[in-house]
């Protein structure tokens, strides 16, 4: 097949796969049609590293309440999309839209305080506090607090700590430094501190990145659980991971969304099979 044609094609593909986002394009139509729908959305979003565009989609969204997962080849662009999402980086086309309101150009900071929470790839906790202290910093409020000295949990507060704490199995290491904890009790941690936070939308980057089997299916009950009552996108490599949750599945492969479904249509899917054994 000549080359025209076969890019012709894949533009129809992304067509096909972009279209259910395509009727809802902030830029043009009513305010309400899509903020009733979606609580991400994102239109003509692109950014470039010296020439080489990492990110790059006419438009995609995520609705209120879903669980959607992201997977896609190492460089895909998975972490640049929350990056763009967050406000880490800023794009160098379009916008992003969140929670109703265009956020594009918002800090960093104040999208956090907008509800959108991040787990980054490598989990970040703070070493030289216990358990418990990391998640009395992740308190509404307590990030921003400016005399280095905690502000002190109401009852509610105490209670909910202590109910996650017991729902990743951590209540007996509680008053230990994060520092001694385990690999995956580090991501537990990193994960509680975010529902802790009580984001809107939660960004959860490659949770099950060097657990065990048995960590990696906890890990996957605990966000299934997460998903009745938040708002959730995980990016993920681990197939079995990925199988369990048991989700809608976007393909994103060289910038672009790829493809769009569950998971047996992705690994049914030429292209995408193809994306993956490519590298
Ligand atoms: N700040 C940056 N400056 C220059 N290039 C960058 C920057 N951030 C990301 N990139 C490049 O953009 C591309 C996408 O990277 P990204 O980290 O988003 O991929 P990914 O899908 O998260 O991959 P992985 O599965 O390995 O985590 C890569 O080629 C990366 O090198
Ligand atoms: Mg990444």
């Amino acid at each position: 097949m000549p080359l025209e044609e076969i890019n012709k094609e894949k533009d129809t593909s992304e067509e096909n796969v972009l279209s259910e986002y395509r009727r809802f394009l902030p830029s043009e139509v009513h305010h309400e049609l899509w903020t009733k729908e979606f609580l991400l959305f994102v239109e003509n979003l692109s950014v470039s590293f010296d020439g080489f565009k990492a990110v790059d989609i006419p438009c995609f969204g995520i609705r209120h309440g879903e669980l959607r997962v992201i997977i896609g080849p190492n460089g895909a662009g998975k972490t640049t999309f929350c990056d763009l999402v967050s406000g880490k980086t800023k794009p160098s086309t379009g916008s992003v839209y969140y929670d109703g309101k265009n956020v594009t150009n918002f800090e960093e900071s104040d999208i956090a305080l907008m509800g959108i929470g991040r787990k980054f790839q490598t989990p970040t906790v703070f070493d030289s506090l216990t358990t418990y202290e990391n998640l009395m910093l992740a308190l509404p409020g307590n990030q921003y607090w400016k005399n280095n000295l905690l502000r002190s949990e109401s009852k509610e507060e105490k209670s909910k700590i202590e109910e996650i704490l017991s729902k990743v199995n951590l209540s007996d290491s509680k008053d230990k430094l994060a520092k001694s904890l385990s690999h995956g009790q580090r991501q537990w941690l990193a994960i509680s501190a975010l529902i802790i936070s009580k984001p809107k939308l939660l960004l959860v980057d490659e949770p099950a990145a060097g657990l065990t089997d048995l960590e990696t299916e906890k890990t996957a009950d605990l966000l299934m659980e997460l998903a009745e009552e938040h708002t959730l996108v995980v990016i993920e490599h681990d197939m079995d991971f990925v199988r369990r949750l048991g989700q809608k599945v976007t393909v994103l492969n060289e910038g672009k969304v790829l493809a769009e479904g569950n998971l047996e249509q992705m690994e049914e899917n030429e292209e995408v099979m193809e994306a993956y054994l490519g590298r």
